[in-house]
């Protein structure tokens, strides 16, 4: 399904479709938070897919009113906070909590909050794992995204860790990476 989406600040890519086609089929009467919504591509399809209600949060104020603007441009109703992870989502439990991170490693020089996800390529997607269980209903799902170029070993490990079971849904071969589709649940 195409969007009326206008020029982003991510625009939206082959993750971004990846994870949209999950959202598109778990949203209907759930209440869904997207985090790191950039043009606000997930929370729009969810809200278009019959979620109940609809939170998305960037660290970019830039993201916020691209996903603002993108929300009112295709009529539906997303709340659009700007926050640092979970820093100023309010108190609410969510059915469904979906993150396209920013997944690539980076050297620390060229960082870019959109795609870089620190020197392993998990360290934002760690925080988030950290942060999110208040946040998470009971029996609630988790969807995000990591690539074949992070250190997936230490991600799965620190998952299990703080007690989410980690399925791969879907994946996506974009020339020398591959980027995959977790499923997360606590256990
Ligand atoms: C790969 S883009 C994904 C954008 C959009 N969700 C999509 O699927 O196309 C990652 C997004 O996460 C945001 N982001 C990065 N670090 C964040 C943080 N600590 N808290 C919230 N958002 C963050 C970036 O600004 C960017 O919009």
């Amino acid at each position: 399904m195409e969007l009326n989406v206008k020029e982003s600040v991510y625009e939206p890519m082959e993750d971004s479709k990846l994870m949209q086609k999950a959202v598109q089929l778990r949203a209907k009467g759930k209440s869904i938070l997207d985090v790191g919504t950039g043009s606000g591509i997930q929370a729009i399809s969810a809200s278009l897919a019959g979620a109940k209600e609809v939170w998305a949060c960037d660290i970019n104020p830039e993201a916020v009113k691209c996903a603002k603007a993108n929300a009112t441009s295709n009529k539906v109703e997303v709340n659009v906070i700007q926050s640092n992870l979970f820093e100023n989502v309010p108190k609410k439990k969510f059915d469904l909590i979906v993150f396209n991170p920013p997944y690539l490693p980076s050297d620390g020089k060229h960082d870019d909050i959109r795609w870089s996800g620190g020197y392993e390529g998990i360290e934002v997607i760690l925080d988030f794992f950290e942060q999110v269980k208040p946040f998470l209903a009971e029996k609630g799902e988790i969807l995000f995204i990591f690539s074949s170029h992070a250190k997936q070993d230490k991600m799965k490990k620190v998952l299990k860790q703080v007690g989410f079971n980690l399925n791969v849904i879907g994946k996506k071969r974009i020339f020398f990476e591959e980027i995959y589709l977790g499923l997360a649940i606590l256990v």
